[in-house]
């Protein structure tokens, strides 16, 4: 059975004391507690834990080979994960954490368990800033293993009731701490030398932000939104294909159950463009839904299911609201789905990276 606490995200709010503390227990006893942060629910347990680690893949259906991000409350907890780091990513630290950014670093040879990293050398480390998930790391005091709080393969999630519409049963407790901040995952960087920064995922954290800090931010291939992708959500990697960097990144996630598909180009010819497909797609039998821009709504008047993402002048709030609206289709059962894109700046490029394997890299271009 899965416990449901309701927190709130005050930390100064005493009355949630017990709620933590029973969590903490759970998290200390190799148990499985979903949690808010700042960019969508995770999943936790602890980290040194391997049978903890391989709750969190069996309740997912997550495979193997894709590691886990590490999640700390404080710099002291930092150090007993990692290797020492150069100055670029103490500054990346300094500025960003806590906050929406995962960092790549060396691990310390059995610092965690294998399950979590997978493998490699290497260990996805992240501070988040939300009140709810440092309250629950501090006081169970281990470093705290989260993946996205999803079945492998559908959106993340973004509220409580997400989490237990696809987890229910299968982990052992839900914190609610209400809706999540940014609605998308972290920025996953790994650092090429002092001066470079690679963005394995784009996220909360933008290229424009790191390139404050670091002299050059590049992306790696597997995150750009015409990057191939890969159907399965949990089979080996295509054939021919390079290994991604970030081994997440080969899967396509985020997925609704209907079939997506992107349409970029002039609004209103974006719009004939969708409704005609809709139409012939309806003249099937098809049950059909479109995901636009609040500026292009108005377009879409003779749509059936029509799903505002938000405003294209705001796509702060449109990246809140993606995964919601993912589910909305889902749960409408809407067979066939298009999508207006934006444009690639500040969030907008984390935006364009989760519509884009939604879609399963499908984009029309008219
Ligand atoms: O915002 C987030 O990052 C959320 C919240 C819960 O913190 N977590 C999240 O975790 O999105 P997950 O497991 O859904 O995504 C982790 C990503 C995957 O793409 C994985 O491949 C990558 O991070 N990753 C983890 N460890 C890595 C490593 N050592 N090297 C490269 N990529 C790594
Ligand atoms: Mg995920």
């Amino acid at each position: 059975l899965t416990q449901l606490w309701r927190v709130d995200a005050d930390p100064a709010n005493a009355q949630n004391g017990e709620q933590y503390a029973e969590a903490a227990q759970l998290l200390q006893g190799g148990g499985t507690v979903a949690f808010p942060t700042e960019t969508v629910y995770g999943l936790g347990a602890d980290a040194c834990n391997t049978t903890a680690v391989e709750r969190i893949f069996a309740a997912k259906g997550r495979p193997s080979d894709n590691p886990l991000i590490v999640h700390i409350a404080d710099m002291k907890q930092l150090d007993d994960l990692i290797l020492p780091t150069g100055q670029l990513a103490r500054m990346l630290m300094n500025r960003f954490w806590p906050g929406p950014l995962t960092i790549v670093l060396p691990v310390k040879p059995g610092a965690v368990s294998p399950k979590v990293t997978a493998g490699l050398d290497t260990v996805a480390v992240r501070m988040p800033a939300h009140p709810v998930a440092r309250q629950l790391i501090a006081a169970s005091g281990r470093p705290i293993a989260a993946p996205s709080a999803n079945r492998s393969g559908r959106p993340s999630p973004t509220t409580a009731a997400h989490v237990i519409d696809d987890l229910d049963g299968r982990i052992d407790a839900v914190l609610d701490g209400g809706t999540a901040g940014v609605g998308l995952e972290s920025t996953v960087i790994e650092l090429v030398d002092e001066e470079t920064v690679r963005i394995l995922r784009p996220g909360g954290v933008t290229a424009e932000q790191l390139l404050q800090l670091a002299a050059k931010v590049e992306y790696d291939s597997s995150s750009a939104p015409d990057a191939s992708g890969h159907n399965d959500g949990g089979g080996a990697a295509e054939p021919g294909l390079e290994a991604p960097r970030s081994p997440g990144m080969k899967y396509t996630h985020y997925a609704p159950r209907g079939d997506m598909q992107l349409v970029q180009g002039e609004a209103a010819e974006v719009a004939a463009c969708i409704q005609s497909a809709a139409r012939q797609a309806r003249s099937r039998g098809e049950r059909t839904g479109v995901l636009v821009f609040a500026e292009h709504a108005a377009l879409y008047g003779e749509e059936e299911h029509v799903i505002v993402l938000g405003r294209l002048s705001a796509l702060d709030e449109a990246a809140q609201g993606l995964y919601a609206a993912l589910r909305a289709f889902d749960d409408r059962q809407v067979q066939r789905i298009w999508a207006e894109t934006c444009p690639e700046a500040g969030i907008g490029h984390a935006l364009m990276n989760r519509l884009s394997k939604a879609a399963g890299h499908r984009i029309t271009r008219v």
